[in-house]
């Protein structure tokens, strides 16, 4: 298990990322004294109320009161939750998420070793001499820089090319059975791919982690793709994400395809933003996945039946994971790979924006297709049906298509929304936004001898008795050095209710230095009543955040300085003096 240290990456964030930069992509601001302000993104307003300061990270509404720094702006904004917010940041902004390494991971590593290797090597075979591979590719219209973006190869025909190759470079029979490049068949071991055009499918983070060969004949089956294995679960990737995602985030748009041609085709085009679903079923996860760079999704799948289904099952998906959806129908060629390929990017933008409809719409007109309006009782199951769509929606979502639908069906209003009301409710989808301490959490914080000690401490307790960690979890910001921040991150990966922490596990997560610090701790470190000592420290850490509570207010109150008095909602500022007064009041009295 690879322990990714999102702690660190947030200080670096915190650090390099300007918040009025991130801000100001997505709301319209402008300078007032030494803050910015512009229209909340979180409540309705015409007039601004909402004031970002770049000196201090921070963003507040004098209207709602929403309130926080540049992670949770992009945890609210983006619908996300804490870490697919620093996922997104990071990927934005080029700034890496460190992972610790265990045991698992050399394994790991073998693993995306040999599917480079295979990589170059089908590369090889399709850029150097003539093949079938490369023919084919350019019959399809594909270029030769095309070729090289995507990484394009040819497997061969011979049937141990790869295995042989790999074999020779180190790499073990087992590794190359486990990936699924190659087979056995009692003592010989053979390519799977054979006489394919290889596509690698590659993850966010740029390693390959499988291959799906199309058949250049009639061999079956048309796509072979790897098996799953440790560094790929189909469930978890999409295919031309690690070159899609900037543009994603540019755009606010993802285009989702079916199959692999279209999304190779579609970025030949110039159309980058654009992933394929490989003909699986789309997962929550994928959803998740494209929700960190995008805010809405353009469904385009073919318009076969199969195409049909699968963009009606993946649209409750991407809503589910807060993505905005419209699908889009290509219906002149059988794929957009065909229509793009015939008609030119421009043709395939102007169907987007002229041709693609809102998810709902989309599911009504299916529905419509399989009830005969004229006959009372269909009509009256396709009425219900149509109820139960409206049914799943925000109320004001709901109050547009009620209206459309009566219209344009000649229902009347009035029954329709009852109908779409009276069922008994779905499960609802609440937007997680976890309440976070991040923004609580200083800029830099200044290494004191006392921070690294209560760090050490506070390990040394959770060596101790593992349901410490339990008291401590909410805390992070008392994890200072990098090495701490390793060490919490190892022990949340592994923490679980009930079960107590092993250091061999923990260490085994973390990088050598760390491991040895924290053998070091668990040596040395006195503590005499543990109890109180831990109490102590959440004391301190508890007065800390007071103090950082109070910077907060006195921030937001020099802000409204800027903001035209009438924006300014009093009740909030009146709150604000109370909880001020309040918080000083606990920290003298504790001095
Ligand atoms: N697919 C698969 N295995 C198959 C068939 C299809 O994994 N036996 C996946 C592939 O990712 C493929 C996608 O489903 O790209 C869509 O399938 P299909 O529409 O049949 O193929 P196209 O993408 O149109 O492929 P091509 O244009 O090469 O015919
Ligand atoms: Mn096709």
């Amino acid at each position: 298990m690879a322990v990714k240290n999102y702690s660190k990456a947030v200080d670096d964030i915190k650090a390099r990322v300007n918040i009025v930069d991130v801000i100001g992509s997505c709301v319209s601001l402008k300078r007032a004294g030494t803050s910015y302000m512009g229209c909340c993104p979180f409540h309705k307003e015409k007039t601004p109320s909402f004031s970002v300061s770049d000196t201090r990270g921070f963003y507040h509404c004098f209207g709602c009161g929403e309130s926080g720094d540049v992670i949770k702006f992009v945890q609210k904004y983006y619908n996300l939750d804490f870490t697919d917010a620093v996922e997104r940041l990071a990927a934005q902004y080029a700034i890496t998420i460190e992972e610790t390494r265990g045991k698992e991971d050399s394994k790991n590593d073998a693993y995306y070793e040999a599917n480079r290797l295979a990589a170059r090597y089908f590369f090889g075979k399709i850029s150097k001499s003539a093949n079938k591979g490369y023919d084919y590719m350019v019959g399809r219209g594909i270029t030769p820089d095309t070729i090289k973006k995507f990484g394009i190869g040819y497997s061969g025909e011979d049937g141990r090319g790869l295995t042989e190759h790999l074999l020779a470079n180190g790499v073990d029979k087992q590794t190359l059975l486990d990936l699924g490049l190659s087979g056995q068949k009692d003592d010989r071991i053979y390519d799977k791919f054979r006489n394919r055009v290889i596509f690698p499918i590659i993850n966010v983070r740029g390693k390959v982690i499988g291959f799906g060969g199309r058949n250049l004949g009639p061999e079956k089956p048309k796509y072979l793709n790897s098996n799953e294995s440790s560094i790929y679960q189909k469930k978890y990737n999409l295919f031309g994400i690690n070159r899609a995602k900037d543009a994603m985030i540019k755009e606010g748009t993802a285009i989702m395809v079916e199959g692999y041609m279209d999304c190779i085709s579609l970025s030949q085009s110039g159309i980058e933003n654009v992933v394929a679903s490989c003909g699986t079923a789309l997962t929550p996860e994928q959803a998740k996945l494209l929700g960190r760079y995008a805010k809405s999704v353009i469904l385009c799948y073919d318009s076969d039946q199969a195409g049909i289904n699968a963009a009606l099952r993946g649209i409750d998906v991407l809503r589910d994971a807060g993505l905005e959806v419209r699908v889009l129908n290509v219906d002149d060629g059988k794929d957009p790979d065909e229509y793009v390929q015939k008609n030119g990017k421009d043709a395939f933008l102007r169907l987007i924006s002229e041709k693609s409809v809102p998810d709902i719409d989309y599911k009504v007109s299916m529905l419509r297709k399989s009830f005969d309006l004229k006959d009372h009782t269909q009509g009256i199951k396709f009425f219900r049906a149509l109820a139960r769509i409206i049914h799943g929606l925000d109320p004001v979502e709901a109050d547009i298509y009620i209206q459309k639908y009566s219209r344009e069906y000649g229902i009347s209003e009035g029954a329709l929304r009852r109908e779409a009301e009276s069922e008994a409710p779905a499960e609802e989808h609440i937007p997680v936004v976890r309440a976070s301490q991040e923004d609580l959490q200083s800029k830099e914080p200044a290494l004191s001898a006392a921070d690294v000690n209560m760090e050490r401490m506070l390990i040394r307790l959770i060596m101790l008795r593992s349901s410490n960690f339990e008291r401590i979890k909410d805390y992070p910001e008392a994890f200072v050095t990098e090495k701490g921040k390793a060490i919490r991150s190892a022990i949340e990966a592994l923490y679980s209710p009930g079960f107590d922490l092993d250091i061999k596990q923990i260490s085994g997560e973390l990088s050598e230095e760390a491991a040895e610090l924290l053998a070091k701790i668990v040596e040395r470190v006195e503590i005499g009543d543990e109890d109180k000592a831990l109490s102590d420290c959440i004391e301190r850490l508890d007065s800390r955040r007071r103090s950082k509570r109070i910077a907060q207010i006195q921030t937001i109150l020099e802000m409204s300085d800027s903001m035209p008095e009438e924006n300014v909602d009093q009740e909030q500022i009146k709150q604000l003096l109370k909880e001020l007064n309040a918080l000083q009041k606990i920290n003298k009295g504790e001095k």
